[in-house]
């Protein structure tokens, strides 16, 4: 389980919530994610727990 505050992308400290939210406003891939949060733009190094929380929030 996650913690709500976890960050999930550690190069724009954006949040497990975040991350959530953009999903649940329609987001359903790691590039609109990437869009609204900025999560996943940098590094790229979280771009597979994105893949694995959308899987899980969208299943
Ligand atoms: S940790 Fe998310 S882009 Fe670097």
């Amino acid at each position: 389980m996650r913690d709500k505050d976890q960050i999930i992308c550690h190069c724009q400290e954006i949040t497990y919530e975040t991350i959530l939210e953009a999903i649940h406003n329609g987001a359903n891939t790691v590039e609109i994610i990437g869009d609204i949060t900025e999560a996943g733009i940098t590094c790229g190094s979280c771009i597979e727990d994105l893949e694995d929380i959308l899987e899980e929030e969208l299943e």
